[in-house]
């Protein structure tokens, strides 16, 4: 059946689950020297309007290690830069590809290819969400503290794509999310509504960083300005200067609690070096993890297409 993956609200409870056990099977199975050959004969195009560096390579390498292959376009390469329009691209590349994976601005440009396309088509950031990077986010909190549903997750700082991710993330899975970001800069509405309702645990948002590092096993920061906000940048670095998450700010959550950044990362801005560097930050086994839980996306959506 062709399943997409626009957002997380697109699986369950189990099929998250699933994603994350797999990755971590197949980050063994790599480990052990297992060559994978599942994905020969596929092809996946890749459409990034925005610029990348692990989602892109992550992605290829993920593609290449099944078996499989890659066509990458740049936004200014396809005829989507002369406006061809979406739904002709999507049936267009449907029929020489067996998967789209897209990185572009509005969300609706994912929930148009992928209305038009008869190939998986996975979100691989918009301006609304990130959904791959919380799953391998997931996938690296499930490795160092055994699973996901104990865990309380603070997030701290802009209310942006990846908070939305996680938030969504939240009430599938149903574990704890404490959220602090500034006045102004609140998560959307309606997704944290429509979270709250459907969680089996607590989703909160609070002003408070600090309250929101009280018993915080995960603390999870981002950029303070996304791709597309550069020209705010000057304005955001005043705002979310209380925001940064700093070895004081460290001392207010557990030690034994652990720092997720997804990278790439503005020392001295949302985290100190010191933080990031320290042995409570796992960014780089989250960037490693973003491979090991591509394939097992790629896996599951083009074979069981
Ligand atoms: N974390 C992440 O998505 O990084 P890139 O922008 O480099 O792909
Ligand atoms: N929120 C960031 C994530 C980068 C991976 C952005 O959208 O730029």
């Amino acid at each position: 059946m062709l399943h997409h993956l626009e957002s997380l609200q697109d699986f369950s409870k189990e099929e998250l689950l699933a994603f994350i056990h797999r990755a971590i099977t197949l980050k063994e199975e790599r480990l052990s020297g297992v060559r994978h050959q599942q994905l020969a004969g596929k092809t996946v195009g890749m459409i990034f309007e925005k610029v990348s560096t692990r989602t892109r390579v992550s992605f290829e390498a993920a593609m290449y290690g099944l078996g499989g292959q890659v066509i990458f376009l740049s936004g200014r390469d396809t005829q989507l830069a002369r406006s061809e329009p979406l739904k002709d691209m999507a049936r267009v590349m449907s029929r020489y590809v067996d998967g789209l994976v897209v990185r572009t601005f509005g969300q609706e440009v994912v929930t148009e290819l992928a209305k038009y396309s008869t190939v998986p088509v996975i979100n691989a950031l918009t301006d609304l969400h990130h959904p791959c990077q919380i799953l391998s986010d997931m996938m690296t909190v499930v490795e160092k503290k055994g699973n996901i549903e104990d865990c309380k997750v603070a997030w701290i700082g802009d209310g942006n794509n990846m908070a939305h991710s996680w938030i969504q993330a939240a009430s599938i899975i149903g574990f704890e999310l404490v959220l602090a970001c500034p006045e102004g800069y609140d998560p959307d509405a309606e997704i944290l509504a429509a979270a709250q309702e459907q969680g089996a645990k607590p989703i909160t948002l609070l002003r408070s960083p600090e309250e929101a590092m009280v018993g915080a096993d995960v603390v999870n920061t981002d950029v303070w300005a996304s791709m597309g906000q550069e020209d705010e940048q000057e304005e955001r670095m005043k705002i979310f200067a209380p925001y940064q998450v700093n070895s004081e700010l460290m001392a207010k959550a557990p030690a034994d609690g652990i720092v997720l950044h997804c990278l790439p990362a503005h020392r001295e801005e949302e985290i100190t070096e010191t933080v990031l560097e320290s042995d409570q930050c796992v960014a780089f086994d989250q960037a490693e993890n973003k491979m090991h839980m591509h394939k097992a996306i790629l896996e599951q959506l083009l074979m069981t297409k």
